[in-house]
């Protein structure tokens, strides 16, 4: 049955992408609004496989809460599938959540975004939705893109009268963390809404409205809404790199980040999140949007701005050399054949996604310097690690290079050891048996926290040698 404007209600909703975003977010709005049927759609079937799962252990993605909210929506009315045209045809409100990685090859390579899955999701959406559909960029898109995909859903003209087909377009970024996504998503710091049409853009506010308070729906034009994703983004990087940076001053001059965070951050100007130094950011996200901005920025002529974005990544890219340089330095010069235990390699806490991951790219330093590696990490398991490393973006090793292995057993990580690199801040780190860990591992040997997790007097004390970020000597 076609839709028209006139009766129109949000019964139905088709979410293409089942990735760390569609997922999740749609799994809490099926859980908030229990009366909408939602549709999540991807073109990976394994991945739908798994979203489908009777064991929650074997969901695509971990994340806190996530599996019970799963529990509750899963096909009452939450429904994982690949039937695509079928779900977008039902569909009143169809959520783009498809990936939009930067381009590879070609105009842009390196910066701007690679639209060819957003196209795509598109075309498909341009014919197969019936009567009035609203389409919601929910994927972090480049400026204008919803001009774009109007473009490309206006484009059959012959089969839009025909099927009295209408669409309204609304940019609806997503400001989910990994790792606490869930609780991000039902307790929002805001919702964006970018829109030229108020119908359209009332119908979201209507079923946002079920769980979020009106205060909290910001409504803009698209945008100011699709910028502002990115401003966000590119904000947040900002301070990750600004506070690293200081890290490298303090190991220099004797002071202490942990100090120098909580005195700056207690100014309410500044503000204390967002303020822990580490191995790099990482993350699908952050170095991706800021290339975009970028892009953007240079599209416009206005290069200062975009070499003053630029320096955030560089800022990164150099902490990670740093850490690198600074771990083969302190074992001799040499890590050949050496074993060295990573402790986490997914890009943060609480989260199985690898993606850009800091452990990758310090990774790779060592395995070309040819150290042995030994693994851990609680949520990302060994086929990750094995394509994380297999990327071909990431550097190339040599043949000669080292190995690795993933471990299961967070104490057999430490046996026989020359040094130890905490990377991802997870909660069982905290809390070793240090005196144990000193026993197993091969003398003299170095542990190294990226993370300022440890408590330094516990593992000096011991005898082994300890470099924590940030903390000056
Ligand atoms: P993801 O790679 O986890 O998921 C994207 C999914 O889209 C994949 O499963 C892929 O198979 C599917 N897909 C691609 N093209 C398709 C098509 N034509 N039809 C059906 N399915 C298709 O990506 P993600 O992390 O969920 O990110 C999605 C978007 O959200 C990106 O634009 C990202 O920048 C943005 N975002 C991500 C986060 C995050 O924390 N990951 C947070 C906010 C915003
Ligand atoms: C980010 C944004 O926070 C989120 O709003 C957006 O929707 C998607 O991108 P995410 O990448 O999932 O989320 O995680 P985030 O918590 O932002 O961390 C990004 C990276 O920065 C991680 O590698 C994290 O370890 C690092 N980080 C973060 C620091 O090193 N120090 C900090 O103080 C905060």
């Amino acid at each position: 049955m076609n839709k028209q404007i006139k009766d129109f209600k949000i019964n139905k909703i088709c979410c293409v992408g089942a990735g760390y975003v569609g997922g999740p977010s749609m799994a809490v709005l099926a859980y908030k609004c229990p009366k909408i049927i939602v549709n999540v759609v991807d073109i990976d079937c394994n991945k739908i496989d798994n979203w489908n799962s009777k064991n929650l252990l074997n969901l695509p993605i971990y994340e806190p809460g996530l599996s019970e909210i799963i529990n509750k929506t899963r096909n009452k009315n939450l429904f994982f599938s690949n039937e695509i045209d079928r779900c977008i045809e039902e569909a009143d409100m169809v959520f783009i959540s498809v990936n939009t990685p930067t381009k590879t090859n070609g105009i842009g390579a390196g910066e701007t975004i690679d639209l060819k899955y957003v196209e795509a999701c598109a075309r498909r959406i341009g014919e197969k939705a019936k009567g009035y559909t609203i389409v919601v960029e929910k994927s972090t898109l480049p400026v204008k893109t919803a001009e774009t995909i109007k473009k490309i859903l206006d484009s059959d003209s012959s089969n839009i009268k025909r099927n009295n087909k209408t669409f309204s377009i609304l940019s609806n970024p997503e400001f989910l963390a990994e790792g606490t996504a869930v609780k991000n998503l039902i307790n929002p710091d805001r919702v964006l809404i970018g829109g030229e049409n108020q119908i359209a853009i009332d119908f979201l506010k209507d079923v946002y409205l079920n769980w979020i308070p009106l205060e909290k729906i910001i409504c803009t034009n698209l945008w100011s809404s699709e910028l502002s994703k990115l401003t966000a983004n590119a904000f947040l990087a900002q301070r990750v790199s600004s506070i690293n940076s200081i890290s490298a001053i303090c190991e220099s001059t004797g002071a202490n980040v942990t100090e120098v965070s909580k005195a700056v951050g207690m100014d309410k100007r500044i503000g204390e999140n967002f303020l822990s130094p580490g191995p790099g950011f990482g993350g699908s996200c952050f170095k991706k949007d800021i290339l975009n901005l970028v892009y953007i920025a240079k599209y416009f002529g206005l290069h200062e701005v975009a070499e003053f974005w630029v320096q955030i990544i560089k800022i990164n890219e150099w902490q990670q050399k740093r850490i690198y340089k600074l771990i083969v330095e302190k074992l001799f010069g040499n890590v050949s054949g050496k074993k060295i235990a990573f402790l986490g390699f997914s890009f943060k806490a609480n989260t199985n996604d690898t993606r850009e991951s800091p452990a990758i790219f310090i990774g790779n330093y060592l395995l070309k310097e040819g150290a042995q590696l030994s693994i851990h990490d609680p949520k990302v398991n060994y086929e990750q690690i094995k394509l994380s490393f297999d990327n071909p973006n990431n550097l190339n090793r040599d043949k000669n290079s080292g190995c690795w292995e993933k471990v299961s057993e967070l104490s057999n990580v430490f046996e026989g050891a020359d040094a130890a690199i905490f990377l991802t801040e997870w909660d069982e780190y905290r809390n070793l048996n240090w005196e144990k860990i000193s026993q197993t591992m091969r003398k003299p040997s170095w542990i190294f926290d990226a993370r300022g997790i440890l408590e330094k007097e516990k593992i000096i004390n011991l005898g082994l040698n300890f470099w924590s970020i940030g903390l000056g000597s």
